[in-house]
């Protein structure tokens, strides 16, 4: 376990989608930070609530080993970390606790334009290229269907053209990636949006406080946004 600590630590994207909105958010929920130089670490000026900006990918991880306390991060990342976290027998070590109404987008299966769809049945024996490994893994097997999962860390979107791949499961939030690929989406495996990640025990020390404090702030911005 962790060991104690009396400042609170959330971490959130440096760069990317979800960076500006949710620093936005939390300075709304009346955070505000002296800048460090290096800017990977937020020092708190008035509350004793610090930043940490990092790779979205890092935040469930940072969460689940204790070294921050919250983290904003998109539903898919939560749900493919815990997912993977699952298939090797590990225990759920984070929880999503507050949708953020921003980051919407679906993680989605998309095939070339030309391909006629009409059902599962048709990715049998196909090569499926992703970053979501465990989600499409789950989401086949509970279908029966057995295909090939590629896993890619990026521009997932060119496999099929290289021929590395059939078909992709992707995010799509415009659809503009889909479109400028020739690709069109045909299912849907996650609705997704950025969240309120916390780990699945509350601290026993000053930061329990701390973070009841800044939900109910949060509940409170989140509603007079909708
Ligand atoms: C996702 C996805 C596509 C793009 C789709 O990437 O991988 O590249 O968004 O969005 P669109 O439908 O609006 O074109 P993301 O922004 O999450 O970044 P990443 O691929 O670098 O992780
Ligand atoms: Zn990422
Ligand atoms: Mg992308």
């Amino acid at each position: 376990t962790a060991p104690a600590r009396d400042r609170l630590r959330i971490a959130i994207q440096k760069n990317g989608r979800l960076a500006e909105p949710a620093r936005s958010l939390l300075t709304a929920c009346g955070l505000s930070w002296r800048q460090s130089r290096d800017k990977l670490f937020c020092y708190g000026e008035s509350l004793p609530v610090d930043l940490l900006l990092v790779r979205d990918d890092d935040i469930p991880g940072l969460i689940a080993d204790g070294v921050c306390d919250f983290g904003i991060v998109g539903r898919n990342e939560l749900d493919e970390q815990g997912a993977a976290r699952r298939r090797i027998g590990l225990p759920d070590a984070y929880q999503a606790l507050r949708g953020l109404n921003f980051g919407q987008c679906r993680l989605m299966l998309a095939v070339p334009e030309e391909w006629e769809w009409t059902g599962v049945e048709q990715l049998a024996g196909k090569r499926i290229a992703t970053s979501y490994p465990a989600i499409l893994a789950d989401w086949l097997a509970a279908r029966g269907v057995d295909a090939q999962v590629v896993e890619l860390s990026g521009s997932v979107e060119i496999a099929p053209r290289l021929g590395t791949a059939d078909l992709i499961c992707d995010l799509v939030s415009s659809g503009a990636t889909l479109a400028a690929n020739q690709l069109k989406p045909v299912e849907t495996l996650l609705e997704s949006e950025a969240v309120l990640a916390g780990p699945v025990r509350t601290p026993d020390d000053a930061r329990a406080g701390l973070m009841a404090m800044l939900l109910r702030r949060l509940d409170g911005v989140v509603n007079v946004q909708d």
